[in-house]
């Protein structure tokens, strides 16, 4: 299958050419290469752009256990409206995914759904109590690549030093929700430093490897700034709707940690810049109306998060496209050990088409989910969706 004639843009490319992919894998890509007749030609469409498909390293589908808000098939439409192919599951499901048999169940069934490829975290304490982590030390030595207790943060020292120890010695990286509880019915902002700064403090005397989830304040993006000039492996994430748009400007919408300030927002984009922050994920946590007023923290992410992005960050010539892809797909994909995240030659054949001068209304019937549950529906943002490719399977929309 031949594309000619389209923008071909990843981490560090960006020209109009021709991209060939058979049996799931991309075989030829360059510039006016295509001799094939049956080539799909996009001449005409110029405001097209063909990147490698998108990586979630964090996304909630709330199954098992809470498939009313989400489930496997539904969370993995979402992404691939979205422009993804691949995402990195978060545990807190019912039951906690804190066992291997639980992770596996998930993966399988998700592979059976074929969709997407899909990576299930396994919990760092049992059920996410913040205590137990027997179940840590039975594992292979790369057997997981991630733990987590997003959602929540292991507030006991001593339980997270051992911690640290035990997921050095398996390789597994440890992704954390900063949210000291001390403080979260007060201060969110203080919740979020100070466990910040307590893991960077316990991790330097161990090592490893350290990834703070949705990191929203500039005190906690310094901190990590300030790790690694050291040379500790601390990386993180930002999330697209931390990006976007301050707690005022949505009224102060539910989400764990909340929306930020204006300042926090240019110490994030900051840190996409400088390499502080690898990546861009989602945070895609879906609930249903009566939980949102009921005071439920989350809102979906995946089918909206290269539009908020490609909108602030591009249009506003903060970050290129090149960049953009960079924190959405290639870092990402690295990190998940995926063979996609760049046009070349071997790589998975996974692309989403955006047709990025389209601008539009946020509707619910954008999205695949089953929840509904943005403060972005109503806003205007560029970039459309026109098709997500998997493994050479295309999906037009
Ligand atoms: O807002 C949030 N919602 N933050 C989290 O860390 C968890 C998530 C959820 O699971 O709903
Ligand atoms: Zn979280």
């Amino acid at each position: 299958m031949w594309y000619k004639n389209i923008r071909l843009v990843d981490d560090n490319q960006d020209f109009i050419g021709d991209i060939c992919f058979k049996n799931g894998i991309i075989i030829a890509i360059g510039k006016n290469i295509c001799q094939d007749t049956d080539a799909i030609d996009f001449k005409r469409f110029s405001q097209y752009v063909l990147f490698p498909a998108f990586t979630d390293l964090h996304a909630h589908f709330r199954d098992p256990g809470f498939t009313y808000k989400e489930d496997l098939h539904s969370g993995s439409r979402a992404a691939l409206k979205g422009g993804y192919t691949a995402v990195n599951l978060m545990p807190n499901t019912k039951p906690v995914c804190s066992s291997m048999e639980i992770v596996h169940d998930v993966e399988n069934r998700a592979k059976e759904i074929g969709l997407i490829t899909v990576n299930q975290t396994l919990s760092m304490t049992k059920n996410l109590q913040g205590q137990d982590f027997e179940h840590l030390k039975h594992l292979q030595k790369g057997e997981v690549l991630f733990v987590t207790d997003d959602g929540r943060g292991v507030s006991d020292d001593e339980v997270m030093r051992e911690i640290f120890t035990i997921c050095k010695e398996k390789d597994a990286a440890i992704m954390c929700h900063a949210e000291d509880p001390k403080f979260s019915k007060t201060d969110m902002r203080v919740a979020e430093n100070n466990m910040t700064f307590r893991d960077i403090n316990l991790f330097k005397e161990i090592g490893g490897h350290l990834h703070f989830c949705h990191v929203s304040t500039k005190e906690a993006i310094e901190a990590i700034r300030k790790a690694q000039k050291e040379g500790h492996h601390v990386t993180c994430e930002v999330t697209p709707h931390h990006l976007f748009a301050t707690g005022s400007e949505v009224n102060h919408y539910r989400v764990n940690p909340p929306f930020r300030e204006q300042e926090d927002i240019e110490s994030l984009i900051l840190a996409l810049k400088d390499g502080v922050a690898c990546a861009i994920a989602t945070d895609h946590a879906p609930h249903t109306q009566e939980e949102k007023e009921a005071g439920a923290p989350g809102m979906i992410g995946l089918e909206l998060a290269f539009p908020l992005c490609y909108t602030k960050l591009v249009k506003n010539n903060y970050l290129s496209l090149n960049q953009l892809v960079d924190k959405m797909s290639t870092q990402p994909s690295r990190l998940m050990q995926l063979n996609k995240g760049k046009l070349q030659v071997g790589m998975d054949a996974d692309f989403a088409i955006f047709d990025i001068e389209n601008e539009f209304t946020v509707f619910e019937d954008l999205f695949e989910s089953k929840s509904v549950n943005s403060p972005f529906i109503g806003r205007k943002v560029f970039g459309k969706i026109i098709q997500t490719i998997r493994k050479g399977i295309i999906f037009q929309w």
